[in-house]
């Protein structure tokens, strides 16, 4: 007997759509097709609604453990499943930082308690931990190893000769952060004095672009595969754009990189400063066309959440990072909307290339023996995001107020209903630690 059945669906994928059953029993996708045999204990008639994978998040920043008062797994992902991403990737930058096993497992353990959403974890690169990273990465621990090329929220900074170092001692994926501490400290030393500068010119684009150009040199070097977070500016765009394809580099962009700009965001900076920067809107468009034109692989939330007391703070003390896994699929959705990408890219890019990217097993594609986690939506309905109905601790949102979205109709994780039309079921059963594929 399956647990559900859902008759009709339109199910969305990146080369198009068709219309079928989907059958779910053992939090697993038992059939896909016409008519099954067998009965369910739930029907559903999904007719003139999309199926489409859970959304991937591989950008989460859950701030647990040690950064609880921001976040922690349990508002993390209860934040996440009820707008449609089922599965997070948490990066490193805790306290304590997530650098070896002893952090890597008290996390993972922290995340089995507490996660409703499924899991995985980023290590963080330090300048003598490539054995432990190795280790990880052969017992499927970790999804790779996370770089901060310059100094962001934590601590994890690496210098050139540690960047070096990591590339050809460690395996796995790395994940990068790019921004180049040479140049921003140049530009954070000019406007030192200045007390409310233009985040966009202390941490200014060319910084992004160099990051990008050494990580060229030193992929084209090493051979290793990367993946380039939080992608912000057309010159990065235009340095990757030759080589597309023909390195093992892959790409990420956000939702706050898409939807805010300098010139047309109007409220309190400090919410809105975030590394790297919001960049003007001439970077913005070029995001666009590139999301369209199928440059770039993932979109990832970022989700760093900080309080508003802390965002209160002037300038200079103001922590960089804004919540967005609530609003990673309801922007997407509403983009689909006003005709910024089809609904083929999005599933593309929040649900293909994140599993491919990661390797993760039963994820990302809607097939028998796949994981069940599902979002069943409408097109074209859009709402107001209520600040109110927000379930990340942090409690705010840049697009309080905007037009973004509806709730997916249901979230479904490892075959269980969490959410419809944005509210949480009441008993949410735990998420599950992702495996991987490699
Ligand atoms: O703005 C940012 N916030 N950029 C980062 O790289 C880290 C993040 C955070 O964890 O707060
Ligand atoms: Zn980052
Ligand atoms: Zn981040």
């Amino acid at each position: 007997m399956y647990d559900l059945l859902l008759r009709d669906a339109t199910i969305v994928q990146s080369t198009g759509r068709l219309v079928a059953d989907i059958a779910l029993e053992d939090g697993k996708i038992a059939y896909v097709g016409g008519s099954p045999g067998g009965k369910a204990k739930e029907e559903v008639s999904a007719i003139g609604h999309f199926v489409m994978p859970g959304v991937i998040d591989g950008h989460v920043h859950f701030r647990d453990p040690g950064l609880t008062h921001k976040e922690d797994w349990s508002t993390g992902s209860r934040a996440a499943v009820r707008m449609g991403v089922t599965t997070v990737l948490d990066m490193p930058n805790t306290v304590p930082p997530t650098v070896d096993a002893k952090t890597a497992k008290a996390k993972l353990a922290i995340a089995a308690e507490r996660s409703v959403a499924n899991y995985g974890i980023w290590i963080g690169a330090t300048a003598d931990n490539a054995k432990a990273i190795n280790k990880l990465w052969d017992d499927g621990v970790i999804c790779g190893t996370k770089l901060f090329l310059a100094h962001t929220t934590g601590t994890l900074g690496l210098d050139d000769d540690a960047v070096h170092k990591l590339f050809l001692d460690s395996k796995g994926l790395i994940g990068v952060h790019a921004e180049d501490q040479r140049l921003l400290d140049k530009h954070h030393k000019a406007h030192a004095k200045e007390p409310r500068p233009e985040h966009n010119d202390v941490r200014p684009p060319e910084a992004a672009a160099e990051a990008v150009s050494r990580l060229v040199r030193l992929v084209r070097e090493t051979k290793r595969r990367v993946h380039i977070c939080h992608l912000s500016t057309a010159n990065e765009l235009t340095i990757l754009e030759p080589l597309f394809g023909d390195l093992p580099i892959t790409t990420e962009v956000t939702p706050h990189h898409l939807f805010l700009s300098v010139e047309t965001w109007q409220g309190d900076k400090n919410l809105i400063k975030v590394n790297p920067p919001i960049r003007p809107e001439l970077d913005r468009r070029a995001l666009w066309t590139a999301v369209k034109r199928g440059r770039l692989n993932t979109f990832g939330s970022d989700h760093a959440p900080h309080t508003l007391e802390e965002k209160a703070a002037d300038y200079w003390e103001a922590p960089a990072g804004m919540p967005g896994v609530e609003t990673l699929f309801p922007l997407l959705m509403n983009a689909v909307k006003h005709g910024r990408m089809g609904l083929e890219r999005l599933v593309e890019m929040c649900c293909e290339q994140p599993a491919a990217i990661f390797a993760l097993e039963g994820k990302g594609r809607i097939q028998v023996g796949a994981d069940a986690d599902l979002i069943l939506f409408k097109e074209g309905e859009s709402t107001k995001l209520k600040k109110s109905e927000l379930e990340t601790k942090a409690g705010w949102s840049p697009f309080e107020g905007k037009e973004i979205g509806a709730p997916p109709v249901r979230v479904i994780v490892n075959g269980h209903t969490v959410a419809r039309n944005g509210t949480l079921m009441d008993d949410l059963p735990k998420g599950q630690a992702v495996t991987y594929k490699r």
